[in-house]
């Protein structure tokens, strides 16, 4: 959720940071701006809307200087306009700031600073920052950006230039990511490694609380409160081929193709056939400690809050805990009763949604145990539980999840099987579940051929302004997802209900103008609902059934079929998500939207 840019070094800053820009485009969208430190001082150039229609505002002979800052914002503190983008300045003009996060004391700061005769040119929280710094500037810049930062309630990560410093950046980091990338006799700053790779694979974190000089020969880092502090740089786990979109159209086409390959690296090293078990070393549980949970619970949000309803449900089939999912943004405010022999999971592809962060700390205040399911090695929410399991699918640039969500459902069913064999999961039931898994990235491969009828099928319908999922029992998160995707990204209006609630309440709005997508596995309860089929039907609603081989009558049963291979049916979800990643796409690809970059939404939410 927006994107930090810097750069010092000895090339024109301006390019670099505006490539830097394109590249975290992908977390906020609604209006972005540059500072860079020219001849005169700092040039701050700020537009609404895309990064495209900032650089058609630059002056045509560009903003030359080797030292800079940029910005691509997701609104929270003011609408997307002008004013109110990425970097501001103080009242001299001398400092600009940009920053991530929201500053939450801002309006009594605000109020002071005006007392104090500060002009504000924005209605944002940020530019607060830029004026604090000012006002305890004493010629020593860094010391000015501590100095502000101590009367800041709130999180940020935030990069600030000044032009009587032309040589250095300074960036600090409260509870939003800064990432430092070390050049050759240059060096970069982002909120995201997307905006470095091209350039470097040497990086640094910053620790929360933890502010930087960055020049072009180095940097150093302290703690705000003065004590210095010693980094070792890291290596980028993967190369910038992973940040780009190659031959595809769009990132979220790219990373639904991805996925027999990312399933198999969640997977990898991991599948124990002989004991029909998973190795998972980061839970940093034994087998005692595995045999003394009572109980699973699983948080997240959006697409990983879906995926936690479908792991929880491995769970239970596999291990016989009793396991469930919450929006970790609803659990962090009720006050929850946190049990000694809960296991608590939290699931984020970023590891930096702010809600999932706040339950785990939640969980952990209160002397819970937590465990992560994450893609993003090393970040917050990874550095915070006690343990966990990396998804490894690589980097997700799209708005719409997609390759987390498949991965995540393999980590929950790796670490249903690690629970269920230290239970009562037989060493047969064990091996039969781990063949299957280690079947997936290949069945996954086969269902993504059927590619071409799911576009006939989202141009088919594509029309209609409403459409139901639904699915039973662990069908039904697969439901929840398929509809979630589709409203994010071509905004046709879905719900999804368990198949068993139709008749409970939608019912009545089912018509023919309302396709009915139903994930139909071939389990126990596939009768049950081909009941609910017949309703729908008896209203004349079109129905897409999403489903496994073994009914060869059912294409006489509904309009639409879309067949997916037989698994263990633990892990059917799996599979039967795939066709509804692929309609959510061409849907919104048929209809003309911005795949990548969906309105009113961010891909990696840190604020509340
Ligand atoms: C945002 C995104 C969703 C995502 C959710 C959780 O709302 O738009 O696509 O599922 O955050 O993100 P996380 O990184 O924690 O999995």
């Amino acid at each position: 959720m927006c994107g930090i840019v810097g750069y010092v070094g000895r090339q024109d800053a301006t390019p670099l940071l505006l490539a830097g820009l394109h590249r975290l485009e992908y977390r906020g969208y609604d209006s972005a701006g540059i500072a860079v430190i020219g001849r005169g001082g700092v040039k701050l150039h700020k537009s609404s809307g895309r990064i495209a229609r900032l650089e058609a505002t630059l002056p045509k002979r560009g903003v030359r200087g080797t030292t800079g800052i940029a910005h691509t914002r997701w609104a929270t503190h003011g609408e997307p306009t002008d004013a109110n983008a990425h970097p501001h300045a103080d009242c001299s003009g001398e400092i600009a700031v940009a920053h991530n996060g929201i500053i939450e004391n801002f309006a009594a700061l605000r109020a002071e600073l005006t007392a104090a005769g500060h002009t504000f040119r924005s209605e944002t929280d940020t530019e607060v920052l830029a004026h604090l710094i000012e006002a305890a500037y004493d010629g020593d810049l860094q010391q000015a950006v501590r100095e502000a930062l101590r009367s800041v309630q709130g999180t940020y990560g935030i990069v600030v230039i000044d032009g009587r410093h032309p040589d250095r950046i300074v960036a600090a980091r409260n509870g939003s990511p800064v990432v430092i990338g070390i050049g050759d006799k240059e060096m970069f700053v982002a909120s995201d490694v997307a905006a470095l790779v091209r350039h470097t694979q040497q990086i640094v974190y910053l620790d929360d609380r933890e502010i930087a000089t960055i020049e072009a020969g180095g940097f150093r880092t302290s703690t705000l409160d003065d004590e210095p502090t010693q980094k070792s740089p890291a290596t980028v786990p993967w190369g910038f081929e992973a940040y780009d979109r190659g031959e595809h159209a769009h990132f979220m086409l790219k990373e639904i193709l991805e996925q027999p390959e990312t399933c198999e690296r969640t997977l990898k090293g991991r599948l124990d056939a002989q004991f029909g078990t998973a190795h998972l070393g980061g839970l940093n549980l034994g087998a005692r400690d595995l045999l003394d949970i009572r109980r699973v619970k699983i948080l997240g949000c959006g697409s990983a809050y879906y995926a936690g309803l479908a792991g929880a449900h491995m769970i239970e089939m596999l291990a016989r805990i009793p396991a469930d999912a919450e929006p970790a943004s609803e659990f962090r405010y009720r006050n929850p009763v946190i049990e000694r022999e809960t296991l608590y999971v939290a699931v984020s592809q970023s590891g930096e949604t702010a809600d999932t962060l706040a339950a785990v700390r939640e969980v952990r205040r209160k002397g819970g145990r937590a465990l992560g399911i994450v893609n993003t090695v090393g970040s917050q929410v990874a550095r915070e539980c006690d343990g966990g399991i990396y998804m490894h699918a690589g980097p997700e640039i799209a708005v719409a999840s997609t390759k987390a969500f498949t991965s995540t459902l393999l980590c929950t069913a790796l670490l249903a099987l690690n629970l269920g064999r230290v239970r009562d999961l037989s060493a047969a039931d064990g091996k039969r579940v781990v063949a299957a898994l280690g079947r997936i990235p290949e069945q996954v491969r086969a269902v993504l051929r059927e590619r071409e009828r799911v576009r006939a099928l989202a141009v088919k319908y594509m029309q209609h302004a409403s459409a139901f999922f639904i699915g039973r029992t662990h069908a039904y998160p697969v439901a929840l997802e398929g509809a979630q995707k589709l409203k994010e990204i071509s905004y046709v209006h879905a719900e999804a209900y368990p198949a068993s609630e139709l008749k409970h309440g939608p019912l009545a709005l089912v018509s023919p103008d309302t396709p009915t997508y139903v994930v139909l596995p071939q389990d126990d309860l596939y009768e049950k609902s081909l009941s609910s089929i017949e309703e729908i039907r008896a209203r004349r609603g079109p129905v897409v059934a999403i489903t496994q081989p073994g009914d060869e009558s059912l294409p006489t049963k509904v309009d639409d079929v879309i067949v997916v291979p037989h698994t263990e049916p633990v892990l059917s979800p799996i599979l039967l998500t795939i066709p509804l990643q692929l309609l959510a796409y061409e849907t919104a690809v048929a209809l003309g939207r911005d795949v990548d970059q969906p309105r009113n939404l961010a891909k990696s939410v840190t604020v509340e």
